[in-house]
């Protein structure tokens, strides 16, 4: 039987344009290996959403006067567009107010209140008399208890990042009135049920990342607390209990079951039976660190609550912050690069390459450096990769018409080069699959630094003995590039394929076709161009003056 994935990434919320900080943890690094595991045959699928509900949403489409509904419509279009043209290559992209996930959710809720994980409980909220509304979250801003602060949120000083228990002075952030408090009632989800199971799930899950692991278990042993997932405001999904007026779902009660509700819708539609589909499959869902808990804890828990109706995750690939220039990124202060004007400046390509090559498989958070940027697009894409792409294909053209020479017979160096080419798919193969897409890119890039050498060290501009097996050898190392790239730079691997002269879609190409020597003497190569052009200090300057201006 053919292997299966599903993966899913984090899915953004329609509530802003995607960033830099996005697309490091949580989308690139899901894409390259959708992207490899396709490669290897896998039936894969990337499913994505946009995070449609929630507290801040509605509060910014009142702002605008739009309709809740208007407003995200927006966001998934253009966020959408924007992974597209970083050639994020989703299956699917639906969202989490689709009526797919509405009913999917609730069905969840109802087995998971029939199987005893639900209780009702009257809490104290704060709530308005002017606007006649409760305020959960976001509504209600004041002075932080703990940094004295002004204007910042109650569920979240921005100033000092702590989570005031109670905000001083509230206020309504629609009125500016002064609310009251007043009692609603609210469910909750038992979260403290499910310590043990979900013990059990995190022992038994070899692929989960063991320094997550250990301290989401200290979590669950220093005790959970039960979980509302009732928010009393008219934009979410509806709790499927009559005579409720204005109460849906917390968005985070819904949110992560759109990964399976839109896998569903997806391949349903393709005919293929989504539920078995998803069970025989192995699961990934690529997460930043900041939502550890809400996929370690509440994601398992409710997929325990229904009885494993749909498997628990495999991998949760989790990655730490991006911070831009040393400094978090914030886009009030301009401390900010949108992915939309990066990708008007540079090729999608530039950013990949280096995001990658920055970014370990671990909770470390990442920095953006634009000289750092432009060094490695220089010296290592450009110098290294694209100099050897360049140089082989260029001789070749020059030197013989284009076409591979009959090698002699090989000596020691090529011998060894040639071995480089029979392992390649091996050793890179293993630290994709170990998820360490950081140094999968760093080996190629001592494969191509290795051929540089011995190109140089072959000489074959001098046309001795031995310059047949050299380019033979150089130009089949340059296929075995245009496959192995093809996971993390989609577009540059596709055009050196162009440029060896072969057809249809790298990607088509199984990933352990770039350990043969397949290109035999008489092919002839195409036409050469230089793949990548250099980034000029200027263009570095400027983009650098931007930042907090
Ligand atoms: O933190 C966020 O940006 C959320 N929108 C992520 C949601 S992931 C979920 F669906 F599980
Ligand atoms: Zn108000």
């Amino acid at each position: 039987m053919n292997k299966k994935a599903i993966i899913t990434s984090a899915l953004p919320y329609s509530n802003g344009e995607i960033h830099l900080g996005h697309v490091a943890s949580t989308y690139l690094p899901a894409d390259v290996t959708t992207r490899f595991l396709k490669q290897n045959g896998v039936e894969a699928y990337y499913i994505c959403a946009s995070d449609d509900y929630g507290t801040p949403i509605l509060i910014q489409s009142e702002k605008l006067k739009q309709t809740p509904q208007e407003y995200v419509a927006h966001w998934n279009k253009r966020d959408y567009e924007d992974f597209t043209a970083f050639d994020i290559g989703f299956d699917f992209f639906y969202k989490t107010s689709s009526e797919e996930n509405i009913s999917f959710v609730q069905d969840v809720f109802k087995k998971i209140e029939k199987n005893g994980h639900i209780y009702e409980k009257e809490i104290i909220q704060a709530f308005c008399t002017s606007c006649d509304k409760f305020l959960p979250d976001r509504f209600v801003k004041g002075t932080c208890p703990f940094c004295n602060a002004e204007d910042q949120y109650s569920d979240l000083c921005e100033k000092c990042g702590r989570i005031p228990e109670e905000i001083e002075n509230p206020h309504c952030s629609i009125c500016g009135e002064t609310p009251v408090q007043k009692s609603t009632n609210h469910y909750f989800f038992k979260l403290k049920n499910f310590s043990e199971p979900l013990l059990e799930y995190l022992e038994n899950a070899p692929y989960l990342q063991k320094d997550v692991k250990k301290y989401v278990e200290n979590w669950i042993k220093e005790g959970l607390v039960d979980w509302d997932i009732t928010r009393d405001i008219p934009w979410g999904v509806p709790i499927p209990i009559d005579g409720l007026k204005d109460k849906v779902f917390y968005g985070w009660f819904d949110n992560h079951l759109a990964y399976i509700s839109s896998t569903l819708k997806f391949l349903n539609d393709k005919n293929i039976d989504g539920k078995s589909f998803w069970n025989d499959a192995d699961i990934y869902h690529f997460i930043g660190k900041d939502i550890v808990y809400h996929h370690y804890l509440f994601l398992p828990a409710m997929r325990l609550g229904i009885e494993k109706e749909f498997k628990l995750p495999d991998y949760i690939p989790t990655r730490g912050h991006l911070t831009l220039e040393g400094k978090k990124i914030s886009k009030s202060r301009n401390w900010y690069i949108g992915l939309k004007d990066f990708l008007e400046k540079f090729p999608a390509d530039y950013l990949r390459f280096y995001l990658i090559s920055i970014n370990p498989y671990s909770q470390d958070d990442l920095n953006f450096d634009w000289e750092q940027f432009s060094t490695k697009i220089n010296s290592e894409l450009i110098g290294n990769l694209g100099n050897l792409v360049n140089r082989a294909l260029g001789f070749t053209n020059k030197t013989f018409d284009g076409v591979v020479p009959e090698p002699e017979k090989f000596d020691e160096k090529d011998s060894e080069s040639e071995q480089k080419i029979k392992s390649l798919a091996e050793d890179i193969g293993k630290l994709m699959e170990e998820n360490h897409l950081d140094r999968a890119l760093k080996q190629l890039m001592e494969f191509s630094a290795h051929f540089n050498q011995y190109f140089q060290h072959k000489e074959p501009w001098k046309k001795g003995p031995g310059t047949n097996a050299c380019i033979y050898l150089s130009v089949n190392a340059v296929r075995s590039i245009a496959i192995c790239l093809q996971s993390f730079l989609p577009k540059s691997s596709q055009k050196i394929w162009s440029q060896l002269g072969l057809d249809g879609n790298v990607s088509d190409v199984n990933w352990n076709e770039m350990s043969n020597l397949e290109l035999k003497s008489g092919h002839k190569i195409g036409a050469t161009e230089p793949i990548f052009s250099k980034i000029e200090q200027s263009v570095i300057d400027e983009e650098q003056s931007k930042l907090g201006n």
